[in-house]
């Protein structure tokens, strides 16, 4: 594996689940895989788990792991070709991100959506660069329009969780006080409609994802109505994509709490964190016994370690 931005990019899922599995049974037997091998995880965004999980699977992995925040410890990047460079960013992605290929054998890039040009974020833009100059193999911790290894560990969490071979999976969108990117909502969407899972998405008129993420998915406008029999409740805010970047709802209605959770079948609740209480969910739910935040917090180290070892073996 030489990249890691897409569920197209893990290939066969259900080997992949039993790749996770040997992993999370073993997490160290493969350390002579990462002996002398170096990851940079290079941040343009604040994270707690991607962060922790992803060196923590790399350590497991026995590889050495440094973190940039570029932010806070590098130059400001300079992303757009052939501009005067006379403003605040002093150092241009096309130098700055061949140079930290030359101290590491793969990169973790974390870049969001900025929502300034809904072109550049649904292209790619920054983390395309650094698979363009980098030289070495390039794992998505978020881009502008994905969060695969959440998805992964979403993935693994509801196959250790479902009683049925086909659960139904319900992603809901709740209110939020800001924009935020459509990135795990649109992974989480691509990876169900891979996985042996009935999937259903509800969310207020005009929060429509884009196409390329569900095309053939089932989209249900009356939250309550989606909730009925559904085995997972995957709770997520997104900002709109056809009103690019825009809050145009923050209705109450639609934040998750115990009335809703009862129309379903015992549903097992998932957000992949961080969370704002009491306005995705409700305290009860999130401290239900169905709630499974933290154990898919957990499985971003073996989702993250099942990526690296792949990409160790194809070095
Ligand atoms: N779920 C997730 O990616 O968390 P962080 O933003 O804290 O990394």
């Amino acid at each position: 594996m030489k990249r890691f931005l897409k569920v197209e990019d893990i290939g066969d899922l259900k080997k992949a689940l039993q790749d996770a599995v040997e992993v999370k049974q073993n997490p160290y037997a493969f350390q002579e895989l990462g002996k002398n091998k170096t990851i940079i995880l290079v941040f343009f965004n604040s994270s707690l788990r991607t962060r922790l999980s992803t060196q923590k699977a790399a350590m497991n992995m026995g590889m050495n792991v440094m973190v940039l925040d570029i932010n806070k410890d590098g130059w400001k990047l300079e992303t757009e070709m052939g501009v005067v460079m006379d403003s605040d960013k002093p150092e241009h992605i096309k130098e700055a991100v061949p140079v930290i290929g030359q101290y590491c054998d793969m990169i973790g890039v974390r870049s969001f959506a900025t929502f300034e040009n809904k072109e550049d974020d649904y292209t790619e833009k920054v983390i395309n660069q650094f698979i363009q100059y980098s030289g070495v193999p390039v794992i998505s911790l978020e881009s502008a329009t994905r969060h695969p290894l959440q998805a992964f560990a979403d993935l693994i969490t509801i196959e250790e969780h479902k009683s049925k071979a086909r659960p139904k999976v319900v992603l809901t969108w709740a209110p939020h006080p800001r924009a935020l990117p459509q990135a795990v909502a649109n992974s989480f969407a691509e990876w169900m409609k891979e996985a042996d899972v009935e999937f259903v998405i509800t969310h207020p008129k005009g929060y429509e994802l884009a196409e390329e993420f569900t095309a053939g998915v089932e989209v249900e406008y009356d939250q309550r109505k989606a909730f009925e029999g559904a085995d997972f409740i995957y709770a997520k805010n997104w900002s709109s994509f056809k009103q690019y970047g825009q809050v145009i709802s923050q209705d109450k209605d639609w934040t998750v709490d115990e009335e809703k959770m009862a129309l379903t079948n015992q549903a097992k609740f998932m957000h992949c964190l961080p969370v704002r209480r009491n306005m995705i969910v409700s305290d009860g739910v999130i401290e239900s016994e169905n709630s499974l935040v933290v154990q898919e917090a957990a499985n971003r180290v073996v989702s993250a370690q099942t990526v690296i070892k792949r990409i160790l073996e194809s070095l």
